[in-house]
């Protein structure tokens, strides 16, 4: 698809040191996820006299910040996530990037931070992956990871709306998030702690919202469980979303839920692309509230035979089993359902250019 890009705008400082073919294909190889990072990497700077100023792709090194930076401070940070894939014939592309460019600016307006360009989103990662294009890996469901992200860097220990800023974009080779196939995770459903509130930041990426969920996460994990499922503040019965991830619940008559959009949820990209995709094959797909004793109930006499987290990290992720204080269940067999693989392959084909993209998502990058 075509889109708007500043990417001829990006100042190309090459390295001095690139790293050999030999490490680069070590790297490649097996990379799991936000270990090895690539040789170079986007700096944008903005100023309140200048606005977004000098854009450049220079090489991947240590940031230095005055300790005094707001950011460290008052955790003025906003993030991104894409994927940048390669295709059987060589072509490097990515997957609806306008609209985490979009989210990108939401998350700034709610964050008191200046807004990126769509035209400068697009450009950003496509000069940093013409530079970096050897290290997209070509294993499959393995990708370039893509992490945009604006700071706060105005020296300054009051809290104001900051008047200098910098956007960066580091990317990572990223490898498959089930090795060795699709295998469904056990969700521990949490009645104390909350990612979001009303009026809060739930709707922005921004990283206090991650720094927030790791304790849960650890005490979910200690007792046994891979992923915590928030619910709304105000009545802890409504599923909102998991830590990093969107939901969806097929029901045995055809109707696939997902929780509607209510300020708190973050509006994924995945998740908007399968509404559109099962919508598309006849189903009904529905954004509505989805409460845990709708879940139990449904759960439990079998009315709710699949249910799914998706993101751009894991695609779509298969729950099979739902805990909280009071109840353990299985969801239908424990195993991936048939709704939730074959959306998830479809998805992954268009990613990957083996089934045609109908929908214009996929924008080539180099
Ligand atoms: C809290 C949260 N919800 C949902 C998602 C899924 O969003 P996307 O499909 O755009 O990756 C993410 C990941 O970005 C997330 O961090």
């Amino acid at each position: 698809m075509t889109l708007p890009s500043t990417a001829k705008d990006f100042t190309v400082e090459r390295t001095a040191r690139p790293t050999s073919d030999a490490d680069r294909a070590a790297a490649l190889d097996n990379p799991k996820f936000g270990i090895k990072f690539s040789d170079h990497m986007v700096r944008m700077v903005w100023t309140d006299e200048d606005g977004w100023q000098s854009r450049v792709v220079e090489p991947y090194a240590p940031l230095q910040l005055d300790p005094a930076s707001s950011v460290l401070h008052y955790a003025n940070e906003i993030f991104e996530g894409l994927k940048a894939y390669k295709w059987a014939d060589g072509s490097i592309w990515t997957f609806r990037p306008q609209a985490n460019a979009e989210r990108l600016q939401r998350s700034a307006r709610r964050m008191a931070l200046p807004e990126v360009s769509v035209e400068d989103f697009i450009g950003s990662i496509e000069a940093l992956v013409q530079v970096d294009s050897e290290w997209v890996p070509t294993t499959p469901e393995s990708s370039l990871y893509l992490r945009p992200f604006t700071i706060a860097t105005d020296v300054f220990l009051g809290l104001r709306r900051p008047k200098r800023v910098e956007y960066l974009v580091i990317a990572s080779p990223s490898g498959p998030y089930f090795a060795g196939g699709v295998k469904p995770v056990s969700i521990w459903v949490e009645r104390d702690y909350h990612r979001a509130g009303p009026g809060g930041t739930g709707a922005a990426k921004c990283g206090g919202n991650y720094a927030s969920s790791l304790m849960p996460m650890i005490e979910a994990g200690k007792r046994g469980f891979d992923q915590v499922m928030y619910l709304d503040a105000v009545t802890s019965d409504v599923v909102e979303e998991l830590g990093g991830m969107n939901v969806f619940i097929v029901l045995k008559d055809g109707t696939v839920a997902t929780p509607i959009l209510n300020g708190n949820i973050l509006e994924g990209v995945t998740r908007s692309s399968i509404i559109e995709l099962l919508s598309e094959r006849d189903y009904k797909v529905v954004e509505r509230d989805i409460t845990v004793s709708e879940l139990r109930e449904g759960i439990a006499n079998g009315d709710v035979v699949e249910a799914f987290a998706c993101g751009t990290a894991a695609i779509i992720t298969p729950m099979g089993r739902l805990a909280g204080e009071d109840f353990d269940l299985t969801i239908g067999d424990g195993q991936p359902g048939e709704v939730t693989m074959s959306v998830r392959q479809q998805l992954t084909d268009i990613q990957y250019g083996r089934a045609e993209d109908t929908y214009g998502w996929m924008h080539r990058l180099a």
